[in-house]
């Protein structure tokens, strides 16, 4: 099949026999556009804004040179490697600089705990907004659809702490992502690792968000990231009690 012209000037379609000029006198021609059927977009890549990494003083954010804002960020290590440590410091970062709220989304823990994450990297906790299940009955039958519901479309940032633990399942994890992949803010996802210390459930999981990173006791590892080349890995501070607890551990 012969793909049809027009006339990139006055769109006349090209006839048969024109001798290379259109009727308006242009001579330049380009394929009709396809309608396409619904569902269906296409479109140029001309325009639009870069992707521009915004820099954040936090070490999540140093190890991806910056965050995209509104992207999703899957960020998982083993248990107790400083996952919701580190999410604390860079949503309380966000919030700051962009001058607006964090909503930290927690099935993990209780606000006690939530709470203590943020005096550990020297972060305020003004700007932070906890979302949780209610305790009994009510809570346990709320979805991760219905804490997203309170977020504010210009929130700066919201933290899923965990995606285990607010989608069992791995069709509702995939569920979770697309849900998170829509919304305005940046999203950081805390995953869990399974024995292979690796991320826990299916493998879209990764392919679902626009960076994963790993938090190790005495590194950040980013094993993909949609707007810095990869892997990268940044040291960790040696001033957190994380390490130095480990290391009292191995001393004595
Ligand atoms: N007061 C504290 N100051 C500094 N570090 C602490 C303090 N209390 C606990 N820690 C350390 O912080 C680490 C836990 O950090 P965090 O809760 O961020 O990890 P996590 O990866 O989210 O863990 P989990 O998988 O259990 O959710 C532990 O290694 C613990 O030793
Ligand atoms: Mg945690
Ligand atoms: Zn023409």
């Amino acid at each position: 099949m012969v793909t049809p012209l027009r006339c990139a000037v006055c769109h006349r379609r090209r006839p048969e026999i024109c001798g290379g000029f259109c009727a308006c006198g242009a001579y330049v021609w380009e394929p009709i556009p396809i309608k396409p059927p619904p569902g269906i977009i296409v479109d140029s890549l001309e325009g639009g804004t870069p992707l521009r990494p915004k820099q954040f003083p936090a070490i999540l954010a140093e190890a991806m040179g910056g965050v995209v804002l509104g992207m999703n960020i899957l960020v998982g290590g083993i248990p107790g490697s400083g996952k919701s440590t580190l999410c604390g410091e860079l949503a309380a970062q966000m919030a700051e600089r962009l001058d607006s709220l964090a909503y930290w989304l927690d099935a993990e823990q209780n606000r006690d705990i939530v709470r203590e994450l943020f005096p550990r990297t020297g972060s305020s906790t003004q700007r932070v907004r906890l979302v949780s299940r209610e305790r009994g009955r009510a809570g346990a039958g709320a979805s991760f659809r219905d804490a997203l519901e309170v977020v504010p479309r210009d929130a700066a940032v919201i933290v899923i702490d965990s995606l285990q633990r607010w989608a069992r399942g791995f069709a509702e994890q995939t569920e979770l992502l697309d849900a998170v992949s829509g919304l305005a803010p940046t999203v950081l996802v805390v995953s869990h690792f399974n024995k292979a210390g690796r991320f826990a459930g299916p493998v879209g999981n990764e392919y679902d968000v626009d960076a994963t990173v790993i938090v190790e006791p005495d590194r950040v590892k980013v094993t993909k990231c949609r707007w810095a080349l990869c892997p990268r890995s940044v040291k960790r501070p040696q001033t957190s009690a994380t390490t130095s607890q480990t290391e009292k551990g191995v001393d004595g």
